[in-house]
């Protein structure tokens, strides 16, 4: 009799926040970045609930000095609890509880700041033998499928490592890692060969790689033969050609709208785009931004 393979679900996340965050000073000179406001709640909790909202189960942060804010924020605080409670402000204690609630966090130490492919291998022995998530902090996706399950539709179909891509413009493709591949259908390329923020004038594909990744585990094995490249740093997308050149990887177009909340411009887009989401202030905010837009 013929056997299926079974498709190993994807269970964990990992999400890299031991950045020292020097683009956003000096904001983030005390506070971690990824505890930057958005609206109502720290850029760090969108990625969470992206991740909650995807089904995944449990949570690796890959942290450094200074970021206990982080667990912190999503931890249960006792105290503030009971004084919530006697003060009668019910709502705001119940969705703390909710936030304490939310999935099982786990941290690790990058105890040297040696790169993006450094931080994700620091996650081997939690993650273990199993295919899993990344999600960088700064780059928040406002969609109405949660972008970690658009890729992880993908993956329950090709059961291999996926980054996800969104076209950029060709003078902005140093920025970014890029992705040479073949279309395969709307929004799936097979990737062909990756390389971390190109010269410019080196590659003509403008497909970038954004923070969002579903890697087979071996990528472990490749991140930890990976010497430092661009910047001095040992890169993931260096690994990822590795391992492409040893299985198959997908990119994925994904549907939505992407902000890179690290930068200053990419993060006062975000703060509009989810407040014109927001149930309680929507309203109000398009007409104060109309009026803002009218008068100027
Ligand atoms: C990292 C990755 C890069 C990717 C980018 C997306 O770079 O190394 O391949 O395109 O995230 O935000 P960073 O922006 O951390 O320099």
């Amino acid at each position: 009799m013929k056997k299926t393979k079974r498709v190993q679900q994807i269970r964990k996340a990992v999400i890299p926040v031991a950045g020292m965050g020097t683009r956003f000073l000096p904001a983030s000179k005390a506070i971690p970045k990824e505890m930057l406001t958005i609206v109502d709640r720290p850029t760090i909790q969108y990625i969470v609930e992206e991740v909650v909202a995807s089904g995944i189960e449990e949570i690796v942060l890959i942290t450094s000095a200074g970021k206990q804010a982080i667990e912190n924020h999503f931890d249960y605080n006792q105290e503030l609890d009971l004084l919530l409670e006697r003060r009668g402000k019910l709502r705001i204690c119940e969705e703390l509880r909710h936030l304490a609630n939310l999935i099982d966090i786990v941290a690790v130490r990058q105890k040297k700041p040696l790169g993006l492919g450094h931080a994700i291998w620091t996650a081997r022995n939690v993650v273990g033998d199993e295919p899993f998530m990344v999600l960088l902090g700064d780059d928040l996706v406002v969609s109405d499928q949660p972008c970690a399950k658009q890729m992880m539709s993908l993956y329950n179909e090709v059961q291999e490592s996926i980054v996800a891509i969104q076209t950029v413009p060709l003078e902005q493709t140093h920025q970014y890692g890029i992705v040479e591949g073949e279309m395969i259908r709307e929004r799936v390329y097979e990737v062909k060969r990756l390389v971390e923020k190109p010269a410019p004038g080196t590659t003509s594909s403008n497909l970038a790689i954004i923070g969002r990744y579903i890697l087979h585990p071996d990528i472990f094995d490749m991140l930890s033969r990976t010497t430092p490249g661009h910047g001095g740093e040992i890169q993931l997308t260096d690994a990822l050609l590795a391992l492409s050149n040893k299985r198959s990887m997908y990119a994925y177009e994904f549907e939505g709208d992407r902000y890179d909340a690290g930068d200053k411009m990419g993060y006062l887009k975000a703060i509009i785009a989810f407040a014109l989401r927001h149930p309680e202030l929507k309203d109000e905010f398009r007409r104060h931004i109309k009026e803002v837009a009218a008068a100027s």
